[in-house]
């Protein structure tokens, strides 16, 4: 059965919306969460970091995700993780291509500097943790990730994901399974994929292609289909007794958009809402949920004409009008 985890995604995979899409869908081994900034003892407060809370995340695992380059700073803040929450994985990101980082050489900022990547691995795997690394395949060549690669091997680490874009690229073009191939060639460790899995023929592609391959982040592809790891999931069991995959595909297609799966959907979105609400206020969950319909039009198969005149609403009660008509429209 395929290992499915949960990829972080800043700004839209917290705890809320963890919970609230662990209560209505199945299908995930793990997650990992959106980054925060490793700091230096004094300065550091977890507890604020309620996204990592124990209390939080009681449905699925949660890896946290490091962000930074200083290796004292990481020490500090695993080491102050795990006094405060018990974590004892803990997961780097070397793949955020967004400029502010890039300029700082934090994420995939840090890619064309391995001397500076191997002093954090170095330092984090000191420490009686399980230390992991998520990635690029460089940030202006795949010659960067492969110099990483051959630094990575020489430590411990419990797995790498690869993100198989150029940080450069940001999230233009198609994954490059060829540079992904040669990178596979040099890492010794085990590699989990991430990179537009949405729908199960991208997994089976994957699967047919990188059998070594043993789990699979899902991230835009889940608030495009929030069933997808369920899907995914489905057709493994099924692989042998259906009698093509083109044929099950298009039945899932047809079950994705049937009545009792908007209905589902209208359910946890409900939830999340409410949710949101409690803990944002009105004004503040509508920026979160504005940022979601981004990918949740696809599943309604929304034109951009539709998304627009959902995304230009300002009034928060006009904004759960108009959602509510979509989902009228869509069960009826
Ligand atoms: C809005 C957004 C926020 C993201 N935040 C993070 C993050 O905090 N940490 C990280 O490692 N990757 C982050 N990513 C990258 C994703 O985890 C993932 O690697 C990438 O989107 C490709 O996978 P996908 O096609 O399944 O979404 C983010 C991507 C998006 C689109």
């Amino acid at each position: 059965m395929p290992e499915i985890w949960l990829a972080p995604l800043h700004g839209l995979t917290h705890y809320h919306f963890r919970n609230c899409l662990f209560r209505h869908y199945s299908g995930f081994n793990a997650a990992i969460s959106p980054f925060v900034p490793v700091q230096e003892t004094a300065k550091l407060n977890v507890r604020k970091w309620k996204d990592l809370a124990p209390e939080n995340n009681t449905a699925v695992e949660l890896i946290p995700q490091l962000m930074g380059i200083v290796p004292a700073h990481f020490a500090d803040t695993m080491n102050a993780l795990h006094q405060e929450f018990g974590h004892t994985r803990f997961n780097w990101n070397l793949g955020c291509p967004m400029a502010p980082i890039v300029r700082k050489r934090r994420g995939c900022g840090l890619m064309p500097f391995p001397d500076e990547v191997e002093a954090v691995v170095e330092a984090a795997c000191q420490l009686p943790y399980r230390f992991s690394v998520k990635m690029r395949l460089g940030m202006h060549s795949s010659e960067e990730g492969m110099e990483i690669a051959r630094r990575l091997n020489q430590y411990p680490l419990e797995f790498v994901v690869i993100h198989p874009r150029l940080g450069e690229q940001q999230y233009a073009g198609l994954p490059d399974w060829n540079a992904l191939e040669a990178l596979l060639s040099v890492l010794q460790h085990p590699v989990i994929y991430s990179g537009d899995v949405f729908q199960p023929a991208d997994y089976e592609r994957l699967r047919a292609r990188f059998p070594q391959i043993k789990t699979c982040l899902l991230g835009r592809g889940i608030l495009r289909n929030p069933r997808l790891a369920e899907e995914i999931k489905s057709f493994a069991s099924e692989r042998g007794c259906v009698s093509g995959f083109n044929k099950f595909c298009e039945d899932k297609e047809m079950a994705r958009i049937g009545k009792d799966e908007i209905i589902r959907f209208n359910e946890f979105y409900e939830d999340l809402r409410q949710t949101l609400e409690v803990y944002r206020g009105a004004n503040g969950s509508l920026s979160v949920l504005k940022e979601l319909w981004h990918y949740f039009a696809c599943f309604f198969q929304l034109t951009e004409e539709q998304l627009h005149s959902l995304l230009v609403i300002r009034e928060p009660e006009k904004f759960d009008e108009a959602v509510r008509e979509i989902f009228f429209l869509r069960k009826n």
